[in-house]
């Protein structure tokens, strides 16, 4: 009887939490979700790169200004030169393609709105790594802005306009490790005002 009542409750919080087949799939994309900087050879197709950039730019963005301007960048010596020119960002040598992800500055809200691009790129990003590892592909984030040095860096390799901010570097390829998603549930973490 005790085990069924524990039975019946499992089933009930799973209903709660994960409501139909397709919102299970997504939120176990969210959690096994982990940075890859390692790939194998393996290349990524261009139409698994329109997918990303699609998955990119349905991303929210304040005011719907979308404001981002993406780099893919399949040269290999070009992803050498990112990987050489920008330590944190060496998992580039080993990537099938590597996504710059820049804000438009042409786009933005105007006063104190304006610094939302980053909001809106990082929304961008984000929906870019999921969609990478719903494709099973690896991927990585690798920051450029706020740091002047990177984005200059960035800015030069990639022959980025004035009128754009460099974000970030995506690296994208097949995984060429399998590292465990870290458990990062904290309860201490949030609060509820009820
Ligand atoms: C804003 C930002 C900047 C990051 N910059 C780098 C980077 O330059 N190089 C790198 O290898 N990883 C970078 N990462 C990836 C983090 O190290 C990684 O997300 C974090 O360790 C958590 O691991 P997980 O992605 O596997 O959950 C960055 C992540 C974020 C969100």
């Amino acid at each position: 009887m005790t085990l069924l009542l524990v039975v019946i409750k499992l089933v009930i919080n799973k209903k709660t939490f994960w409501a139909s087949n397709d919102a299970n799939v997504a939120i176990n994309n969210i959690m096994t979700r982990t940075s890859i900087r390692s790939y194998t050879d393996e290349p990524v197709t261009d139409a698994q790169i329109e997918t990303l950039l699609r998955a990119g730019m349905a991303a929210p963005s304040a005011v719907n200004k979308q404001p981002w301007k993406f780099v893919v960048v399949k040269n290999r010596a070009k992803l050498k030169e990112i990987a050489d020119s920008i330590g944190p960002s060496r998992a580039a040598a080993g990537a099938a393609c590597v996504i710059a992800v820049c804000g438009d500055m042409t786009k933005t809200l105007d006063g104190v709105g304006r610094d939302f691009w980053i909001h809106d790129c990082s929304a961008a990003t984000e929906n870019i790594l999921l969609a990478a590892h719903a494709l099973g592909l690896g991927a990585v984030w690798m920051g450029i802005s706020p740091d002047k040095v990177r984005v200059q860096t960035a800015r030069t390799l990639l022959d980025i306009p004035e009128n754009q901010e460099v974000l970030c570097f995506i690296a994208i390829g097949y995984p060429a490790e399998n590292p465990t998603p870290k458990d990062k549930w904290k309860p201490e973490n949030y609060r509820v005002i009820e």
